[in-house]
């Protein structure tokens, strides 16, 4: 089809660089000759060989009450009663009437940005973060705006950088605790200091619970904000270690007249699309009861993983760990040698290891690779083991 038939066709929000990158391309010629590499990306917990409930998963999913359809536009009030239990135990109490449930933590994004912004309004978004925003924000014709989280030892939010990011046109500001990849949880006088600008804020607190160290310093949720609009997003996805159940939430919090306007309106938004299927609305509850040995395993996981990380990467090693509080990923900052994507592109063919460039969360100087705690503890540590060796290679005079 010609370019100018495209351009007939489509939509500019649509279009996307369909060309390969060279990790992608060295991705897809080692499918083709069927090399075999560790994945130290993983981060689909299905598939990274942990324990699931699985007979009680099964049968919480075959309930008579998936032949009936009574729609509600923020999703069951038995499912969002579970939800708020979920909620007591983080030491946070929210009413099932303040909740909404969305197919997934993306879709609540989406839902909040037709909320709060119109096409061409501008959203703040933590750098380094998750690469989906970018995406998400086009989807809505919204534009986003960086902040920036500094890294001195330990990672915190640069407020300065958040006041110079607001303009007339902000509508939100997305705080991700802990964040993707850097693993660094909103302190509460940041919270504070966020929230007087009175901006509504949305929380990303998709890994809440994945905590790997203690901190009194931290904000439970971004619902303890004052006297501002907040949302609180998770779901299955990473609470529950199970993305293909498609069941996440939105909680409203702050100054009540706004939270009932907040609820109306999303009322109509949710009604427009009820995407959360009837089956998996009957068994939330037990999907969240059953959920326990899977967090604690994963938990386990990452504590060992992050042993084995540090143990490798502790002077003399020319790299070293970042600090991460939480989540599912460890950054390493790699001498700068070879440049980040040389450095990625050898570890794969070289070393037969796959991990992601720092650049793809926007990390801007390099060079750092990003590493999945989630990965089997054998992979990991072979894995790890193979780029330490690499580092001492390169960096031996
Ligand atoms: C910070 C963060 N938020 C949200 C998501 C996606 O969640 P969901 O599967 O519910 O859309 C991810 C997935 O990796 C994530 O890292």
């Amino acid at each position: 089809m010609s370019s100018s038939r495209q351009r007939a066709y489509f939509s500019r929000r649509s279009a996307f660089d369909e060309r390969l990158n060279r990790v992608a391309l060295a991705i897809a010629r080692a499918h083709e000759q069927r090399r075999h590499y560790l994945d130290l990306t993983l981060s689909n917990p299905t598939e990274a060989q942990l324990p699931y409930a699985t007979d009680a998963i099964v049968e919480s999913l075959a309930s008579r009450g998936a032949l009936s359809y009574s729609p509600n536009p923020f999703g069951m009030l038995s499912a969002r009663e579970a939800i708020a239990g979920h909620f007591l135990e983080r030491g946070l109490t929210i009413s099932p009437e303040s909740l909404m449930l969305t197919a997934s933590t993306s879709e609540a994004y989406s839902f909040l940005f037709k909320l709060l912004a119109d096409p061409g309004d501008d959203v703040l978004v933590p750098e380094p973060s998750y690469p989906l925003f970018e995406h998400l924000a086009v989807f809505e014709s919204i534009r986003l705006r960086p902040y920036r989280l500094a890294y001195d030892g330990r990672w915190h939010v640069d407020l300065d950088s958040v006041s110079r990011a607001i303009t007339p046109e902000t509508r939100a500001i997305i705080v991700v605790s802990p964040n993707n990849p850097t693993g660094s949880y909103i302190k509460r006088d940041e919270l504070d200091a966020i929230a007087e600008h009175g901006i509504p804020i949305i929380g990303d607190e998709v890994f809440a619970r994945y905590s790997l160290e203690d901190d009194d310093a931290r904000a439970r949720s971004v619902l303890e904000a004052r006297g501002v609009l907040t949302f609180a997003l998770s779901g299955l996805s990473k609470v529950a270690a199970m993305p293909q159940m498609k069941a996440a939430w939105i909680a409203v919090g702050g100054p009540p007249a706004d939270v009932t306007s907040a609820m109306t309106r999303l009322e109509l938004i949710g009604d427009t699309f009820l995407s959360v299927s009837t089956p998996i609305q009957n068994a939330l509850p037990d999907l969240l009861r059953h959920s326990r040995a899977t967090e604690s395993a994963i938990v386990a996981r990452s504590y060992a993983n992050m042993a084995v990380a540090r143990g490798l990467f502790a002077p003399p090693s020319a790299a070293s760990l970042l600090h991460a509080e939480g989540g599912w990923y460890v950054t390493v900052r790699l001498p700068r040698l070879i440049s980040e994507e040389e450095w990625v592109i050898s570890l794969f063919e070289q070393d037969g290891v796959l991990v992601h460039p720092g650049h793809f969360f926007d990390m801007h100087d390099e060079a750092y690779i990003v590493i999945s705690l989630l990965t089997p503890e054998t992979e990991f540590a072979e894995g790890m083991s193979r780029i330490a060796r690499r580092v001492s290679d390169l960096s031996a005079p």
